[in-house]
């Protein structure tokens, strides 16, 4: 068993539309690094080069989520970590999900794998609570599992990772500028119609069946989020446009990336991803405002070592 270990976990778009805190994708290319050692019997440490996040392992998302995953083994395991950060925290690209996740998958490894990707989900979630107040599972899931995952419960935790076909390609555009998930998570409307979950959960099921099929058109139609996408997107610059863009350029359909303000469009087609991805950055050099465009795959094999 080796005492160190170096790991990746990707970046996440989560709700992926209609699936608010229940569906997330991973994607290729993003996500944080960690290197982490066992270190006696001396508590937790975290070094984050370059980052102005706290480092407190009481508070930190990573230190967070292997603290739940030792009180679970009943260990009082000394473990040192360095997080290198890829994903910026507040761009809605899952920034603590990659974190927690890359830190409790290391930590496994580290200790003779007593979970599987399954199991270590729960205590990532604990890194998620300590980030957002909420622990939500659709970005940790796909940053350990890969693939586009389902949580269909979180009492008890269900977590389903779901066939979906290997061409989509996803494009995200990121505005620099932070919008806090526990901020716009308060935004949302606490009570909502019947008649508007009934739309909600159609497309949910219209994308999962879509996804499974696979059914293009399906996907497409069933890309709506008739909740939480009119009020965030206020809190995104030119949202409409972006949208607009996307579905001009024949994607299947545009949405915001977990709480914003990424925005994420999701295509079939790589050359189509690509000039979808231009024509984003030509909108926000147009509005001036300073963006980041990653166009990648789905990943399909989540949190892994490097060495
Ligand atoms: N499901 C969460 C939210 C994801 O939308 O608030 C946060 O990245």
């Amino acid at each position: 068993m080796s005492n160190t270990i170096k790991v990746f976990a990707p970046a996440t778009v989560a709700n992926v539309g209609p699936g608010f805190d229940i569906l997330g994708l991973a994607l290729e290319g993003i996500g944080d690094e960690i290197e982490m050692s066992l270190s006696g019997n001396e508590g937790l440490k975290i070094q984050m080069p370059g980052s102005d996040l706290p480092t407190d392992p009481g508070v930190n998302v990573a230190g967070v989520a292997v603290q739940a995953l030792l009180d679970d083994l009943g260990s009082s395991q000394g473990i040192t970590m360095t997080i290198f950060k890829k994903v910026l925290a507040g761009s809605g690209l899952g920034s603590s999900a990659s974190s927690a996740a890359g830190a409790v998958y290391a930590a496994n490894n580290l200790l003779g794998n007593p979970f599987s990707k399954h199991e270590l989900v729960r205590f990532a979630m604990a890194g998620e609570a300590a980030s957002s107040g909420k622990a939500h599972a659709d970005n940790v899931a796909p940053s350990l599992l890969g693939g586009f995952t389902l949580v269909r419960s979180y009492e008890p935790l269900d977590v389903i990772r779901l066939a979906y076909p290997e061409d989509l390609v996803v494009v995200v555009v990121h505005p620099q500028i932070e919008v806090k998930t526990s901020d716009s998570k308060r935004i949302l409307k606490k009570d909502i119609s019947l008649e508007t979950a009934i739309a909600q959960w159609g497309n949910v099921a219209g994308l999962v069946a879509g996804l499974a099929a696979p059914d293009y058109d399906l996907i497409g139609r069933s890309l709506q989020d008739v909740i939480v996408e009119p009020v965030r997107s206020m809190l995104i610059p030119g949202f409409d446009q972006l949208k607009q863009r996307a579905i001009a350029g024949g994607a299947l359909g545009c949405s915001i990336s977990g709480s914003g303000p990424s925005v994420f469009a999701l295509c079939n087609d790589t050359t189509k991803a690509e000039k979808i991805g231009k024509s984003f950055q030509e909108l926000y050099q147009h509005l001036g405002i300073d963006h980041y465009v990653h166009t990648s795959k789905i990943n399909p094999t989540g949190a892994r070592v490097l060495s």
